[in-house]
């Protein structure tokens, strides 16, 4: 983490996990226990049905609601999709786009690119998914892999409002299976992202980035990988499921930073 450049930001992927009332009742819970500092912005993205009932609860919190997946269209004939605009109505700050299990259904680069653009339009914060298979780790391909999810998910992206971006390094071997990354590789990675950043744009805006760590981050890991300088927070998925994990790991975002 780099506190003096960028934002920390601690966010939360449920995935296709729990229904409107159970999200009241864990937000009851997360609210009691949700550390007051203010070293970290918080995010939580719940399935589409839930968003009314998490805007609900977090109205008078620093949480930010999020969703898990959007359309690039505006409006239209798309069935059971969702429109950014849609989104902010309904209160949302976020959208997770990219995600490697949505690429897994058929989301493509392209596709990637149109949500990103998309969401920045309407005012959403993206945050845009990359990350290499174990095949692609063990071919050592990694980092051409990810420069090419990040350089083409960033298209037309414009130079005043990349800093709005959020991006979110997952390792897909490493996404539910309890197997995290080393600290040492969460880091070189989230590196070559901010390398390829810089490179697309300037420093400056390579600097103002966050990129996160994603893939079984939990409340014991927490804290190295984010002592990590180029790691400036976590998409969390299993570990955002249960209020007390979750509020460790938004502790473990409270150390000294570089
Ligand atoms: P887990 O934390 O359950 O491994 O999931 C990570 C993830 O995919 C977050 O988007």
């Amino acid at each position: 983490m780099n506190r003096k450049y960028r934002k920390t930001v601690i966010a939360g992927n449920w995935k296709m996990n729990k229904t409107p009332s159970e999200t009241k009742d864990f937000m009851n819970q997360f609210k009691s226990i949700m550390p007051k500092g203010r070293w970290c912005d918080i995010a939580l993205c719940v399935p589409a049905v839930c968003i009314p009932a998490a805007v609900r609860a977090v109205r008078d919190t620093r949480v930010g609601i999020g969703a898990e997946n959007c359309n690039a269209n505006a409006s239209g004939a798309y069935t059971g999709e969702i429109a950014t605009n849609m989104l902010v109505d309904a209160g949302c700050k976020y959208v997770i786009i990219g995600h490697s299990e949505r690429r897994a259904m058929g989301e493509t680069d392209a596709d990637v690119n149109a949500k990103v653009l998309a969401a920045l339009e309407a005012g959403l914060t993206p945050i845009m998914c990359c990350g290499e298979s174990l095949e692609q780790r063990q071919a050592d391909v990694t980092s051409e892999w990810i420069a090419m999810q990040i350089k083409l998910g960033l298209q037309g992206v414009p130079e005043e409002k990349i800093r709005k971006v959020i991006i979110a390094y997952e390792p897909i071997w490493a996404i539910g299976t309890g197997l995290t990354a080393t600290p040492e590789q969460a880091q070189e990675v989230c590196e070559s992202i901010r390398a390829v950043v810089r490179k697309l744009y300037t420093s400056k805006h390579a600097r103002a980035i966050s990129i996160l760590y994603g893939g079984s981050m939990n409340e014991k890991n927490a804290f190295d990988l984010l002592a990590q300088p180029d790691i400036d927070g976590g998409l969390i998925g299993g570990a955002s499921l249960v209020p007390e994990k979750f509020v460790q790991i938004i502790e473990a975002a409270n150390q000294p930073t570089v």
